[in-house]
């Protein structure tokens, strides 16, 4: 019941809605006590041979009027009461969708992305289920239940009436029961299925790595164990569910045998009529829907409660890097100053910034260079402010980036991630992903400098190409450059290019980046890259090794130092030319 509770705010907040459909089920209640009661009459009038057609007739306009009227109530209880259930499920789907977009990329490392998605389907439509069904078969089978024991009571025979409900004890002692286990139970189900969607998230991705490798039978054996897990798992759900229907049905069959028993003893002494005994057993007929009702209310609330429990301790995360009070409204601007004394990721030990110290003119190119794992990303993500955990400070303009509004800082930069992503939409869209109002021109220019413009045209469709799921249908270096293309429209105070030339030909990066430095006249731009080429017109190169600043300068005189610089660049030049021939 503790879910009600946790649900007070919605019920208050929706008390319109609720209590209109409880009225109604109210109606429907009182109405269904009719019918019994006019078959009981019939029955008796019957017996004393006193029906007319006039009065079967009456009767028989009464139990019509009746049914239409329980139609119309039960049509609506469903649509105020369902129907404000569903405006639950909008505002759990949206705040947690909400939450995850304030969630850093920390919290999405440790969070499987299956899991997060079963929280936003299953847990909600459970949640969803308690406001609703859950309601219902808790109003409806008080309301139903309790009228007819007091129509059964008041208009037979409260004797009877008591001595059929002797089985009701049993009834309440073994909910208790099974709602406990239910509880623990549906808990483990739930979380077999986190675990079954994040496989199934997972391995679709990754289908082409699994194809390749010739690892589907693996794969489905994997998935088959974890599906055999949720089938396992929901079983034990069913097993305790499964038991309260029979012992409801036993109950109602052991309440059914002593009215019978005492009803004809009461009928034979006369205390109540042949029409009362036809009655009361219909009456008691009725009972066995709120009865059965109850059990699945337990059951939908249990469900409920275990999705409630786990989807607040997933909105109670902190979320790690949010604005402080006061914090600055407009973007960054200016010079860029870096002083980390050290840098782990959290929950890591490993050192993976040290003593890092440089200062970026507003409007410079920095390139930073190093042995794959050195730290590049991560000097990247610190600009960014993805992580805080650092000693040390970043100023941009003079003022630490922390004291900015997260929002205005990163409106400071346009970033082409490493692991670049595009989405399920057109080129159009892609491009214009940040800047959804840009013109065709700004779009247009924007892919040009990206070298991506003659590419797009290419297609059938140019702009309005779709691509599929993460771009399946374009090269590696088309969706590279439209990434690029997404950033640079923009027109970002920083823009940063994390390794974001890779997978384009030295010819093709020449081009890029000539048009950026024609674009960019007054603008920042970070460069992270492998090939030496991209960076060496840089106006600070940073050498990383290890986290730690290896070297520093320009090319020229990072040309004259012996060390890792000069000794790539030579081996990349070598490169270079055996490939054209040399
Ligand atoms: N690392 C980590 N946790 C992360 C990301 C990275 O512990 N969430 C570690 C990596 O294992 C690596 C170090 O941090 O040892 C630096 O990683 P990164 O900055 O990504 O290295 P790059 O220089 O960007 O490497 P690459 O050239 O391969 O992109
Ligand atoms: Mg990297």
């Amino acid at each position: 019941m503790k879910v009600f509770r946790d649900l007070a705010w919605f019920f208050k907040q929706e008390k319109k809605a609720y209590l209109s459909g409880i009225f109604m089920l109210f109606l429907v209640a009182i109405l269904q006590l009719l019918p019994p009661r006019v078959i009981g009459i019939v029955a008796d009038e019957i017996g004393a041979r006193t029906l007319t057609l006039g009065k079967l007739g009456l009767w028989i306009a009464v139990l019509i009027v009746a049914g239409l009227l329980m139609y119309v109530f039960r049509y609506y209880w469903r649509i105020y009461i369902f129907g404000a259930s569903v405006k639950l499920a909008r505002i759990l789907r949206t705040r947690l969708y909400e939450h995850f977009t304030k969630m850093s990329s920390h919290f999405y490392q440790r969070k499987r992305i299956g899991d997060l998605m079963a929280h936003a389907t299953n847990d909600i439509q459970a949640i969803q289920q308690t406001a609703g069904s859950g309601v219902l078969t808790l109003v409806d089978s008080l309301l139903t239940g309790g009228f007819v024991i007091i129509a059964m009571a008041t208009t037979i025979s409260w004797k009877l009436t008591l001595i059929a409900l002797l089985p009701m004890p049993i009834i309440a002692l073994l909910t208790n029961w099974y709602g406990t286990k239910l509880h623990a139970r549906f808990k483990k189900a739930q979380e077999a299925f986190s675990f079954l969607n994040d496989k199934t998230q997972e391995s679709i991705s990754g289908i082409k790595v699994i194809k390749t490798f010739g690892q589907e039978k693996e794969d489905i054996n994997d998935f088959k164990k974890l599906s055999d897990e949720v089938v396992e798992k929901n079983i034990a759900v069913a097993k305790v569910d499964s038991l309260y229907d029979p012992t409801i049905s036993a109950c109602v069959g052991i309440s059914f045998f002593l009215s019978i028993g005492f009803g004809a003893k009461f009928v034979l002494d006369g205390s109540i009529t042949l029409g009362d005994l036809i009655a009361f057993n219909t009456y008691l007929g009725l009972l066995i829907w709120p009865m059965l009702a109850f059990g699945w209310f337990f059951n939908i609330v249990e469900r409920g409660s275990a999705s409630y429990d786990r989807v607040s301790r997933l909105l109670n995360e902190k979320i790690d890097i949010k604005d402080h009070e006061h914090a600055i409204i407009e973007s960054p601007k200016g010079n860029i100053e870096v002083n980390i004394a050290k840098f782990c990721y959290p929950d890591n030990e490993k050192t993976v910034l040290k003593n890092i110290k440089f200062t970026l003119g507003q409007g410079k190119t920095l390139g930073i260079v190093g042995k794959t794992g050195a730290g590049k990303t991560s000097l990247l993500k610190l600009l960014l402010r993805e992580f805080e955990g650092y000693e040390g400070e970043i100023r941009i303009g003079g003022k630490e980036i922390k004291e900015y509004r997260l929002n205005a800082l990163r409106k400071a930069f346009g970033y082409v991630p490493q692991e670049h992503f595009l989405f399920s939409a057109s080129i159009k869209e892609n491009i214009a992903f940040a800047k959804p109002d840009a013109s065709e021109e700004e779009i247009h220019l924007a892919a040009k400098i990206a070298a991506v413009h003659d590419d797009i045209l290419g297609f059938a469709e140019g702009y309005d190409t779709v691509v599929g799921e993460r771009g399946v249908s374009l090269s590696g270096g088309q969706k590279q450059r439209i990434s690029i293309a997404r950033a640079i429209l923009l027109n970002p105070e920083i823009l940063i290019l994390d390794d974001s030339l890779s997978a384009v030909d030295a010819k093709t990066e020449e081009t890029i980046l000539a048009s950026l430095k024609e674009n960019r006249q007054g603008k920042t731009t970070i460069i992270t890259a492998h090939r030496l080429s991209a960076i060496q017109h840089a106006d600070l190169i940073i050498v990383l090794d290890e986290g730690k600043i290896a070297q520093q300068g320009v090319h020229k005189t990072l040309m004259k130092e012996d060390g890792w610089y000069k000794d790539m660049y030579l081996h990349q030049q070598l490169e270079a030319l055996v490939e054209h021939g040399g």
